[in-house]
């Protein structure tokens, strides 16, 4: 299995660098790595989903710091502070659910808070560096992720997914889908059941497209599938990401998750949700909390620049659901296990 190349990268130095993208609106259908310069073309990147996964957002966000900073290298401290916090709210209005958005940019604003003594050009060599420790912990992360989550998939035959949760999501295997490397490594038949997920298709495009980059199996399904494909005893579990975790568990994920957690609670199949420390937000005690993206009707009415649906139908777009803790049967981070899924398990495994 090779691995592909990364989905965010950052190409040379702090003052003129810039940083590379895969377009992941482009896959699978053309593969086109784009150069972006300007804080304008990162916002837009993050918004378009031309990077898209929760850890890809905070380590592109990241570096999206840096080239809306490099216009005040020379400038005073005073001056590059101020276009530090303009860039750092530009970048925070490009997509409100994934937490891993403001836990990366509020590491790279503690960054310029505690470096008060160092010159602008300074400053922004030192924030390069943390955005460059955030793309590797993150890479990290995702390794630990898979080796906790593996022997959770030991016995099983069949898996199921949704969304993309792979190397195109994140610095490193990805969160579920390094669960599911790891354990297709070991049991090479391991069968990998995508959800399409519509209304983006980010598991038909991206999932699929992955998993047959690395030969491991996989059948797409419809989303509609999925409580049949449960009902046939296909899967024995099914493994999803996360853009946001309260303080007791309930997970926010792409749309559909919610109905896949019921769906596997009815069939008495194990649901897991695996994601870093860094999608946890324990500043809010419950799925109620989190903010849920709506997004464009004509992601629903015109399917791919096809129309699909009468002029003028009116739609509902949310892009993410909450998954409730009780319908989680365990949430794998990359510092271990947490079962039962409790506010207290979660805070002796994270810490508080
Ligand atoms: O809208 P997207 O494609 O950014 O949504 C992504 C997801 O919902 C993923 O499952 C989640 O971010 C976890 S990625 C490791």
């Amino acid at each position: 299995m090779t691995a592909p190349r990364p989905a965010v990268a950052w190409i040379g130095d702090a003052d003129t660098g810039h940083l590379q993208l895969i377009d992941q609106t482009l896959l699978p259908i053309e593969y086109r790595e784009l150069a972006l310069h300007t804080v304008e073309e990162v916002w837009e990147a993050i918004k378009l989903l031309r990077v898209r996964g929760a850890p890809a957002i905070g380590v592109a966000a990241a570096y999206g710091v840096i080239v809306g900073c490099q216009t005040a290298r020379t400038a005073s401290r005073g001056e590059f502070d101020a276009r530090l916090k303009h860039v750092v709210e530009y970048l925070a209005e490009s997509r409100p659910t994934a937490v891993n958005l403001f836990w990366a940019l509020n590491r790279m604003r503690g960054v310029a808070e505690a470096s008060s003594s160092l010159s602008s050009h300074e400053l922004l060599a030192r924030l390069l560096t943390e955005a460059r420790a955030i793309e590797s912990e993150d890479r990290e992360m995702c390794a630990a992720i898979g080796r906790h989550g593996l022997p959770l998939l030991r016995g099983c035959s069949g898996v199921l997914t949704h969304c993309n949760t792979g190397g195109l999501a994140t610095a490193g295997d990805g969160t579920a889908l390094a669960i599911i490397f790891a354990a297709a490594r070991e049991n090479p038949s391991l069968q990998v059941y995508a959800d399409e997920t519509r209304p983006l298709l980010q598991g038909a495009r991206l999932t699929a497209w992955e998993l047959m980059q690395r030969s491991v199996p996989v059948t797409l399904i419809c989303d509609s599938m999925a409580g049949w494909v449960m009902k046939e005893g296909r899967v024995q579990a099914v493994i999803v990401g996360a853009d946001r975790i309260a303080a007791n568990g309930d997970s926010a994920n792409k749309i559909g998750t919610y109905s896949l957690s019921v769906l596997a609670k009815a069939h008495g199949i194990p649901f897991y949700v695996a994601a870093p420390s860094s999608t946890f937000d324990l500043t809010i005690q419950s799925g109620a909390e989190i903010p849920i993206e709506q997004r464009v009707s004509t992601e629903i009415t015109h399917a791919f620049g096809k129309q699909t649906a009468p002029d003028g139908c009116r739609t509902y777009n949310p892009a993410f659901d909450v998954a409730p803790a009780e319908n989680i049967s365990a949430l794998i981070t990359e510092r271990g296990v947490i079962q039962p899924v409790t506010k207290e398990r979660i805070q002796a495994v994270l810490g508080s």
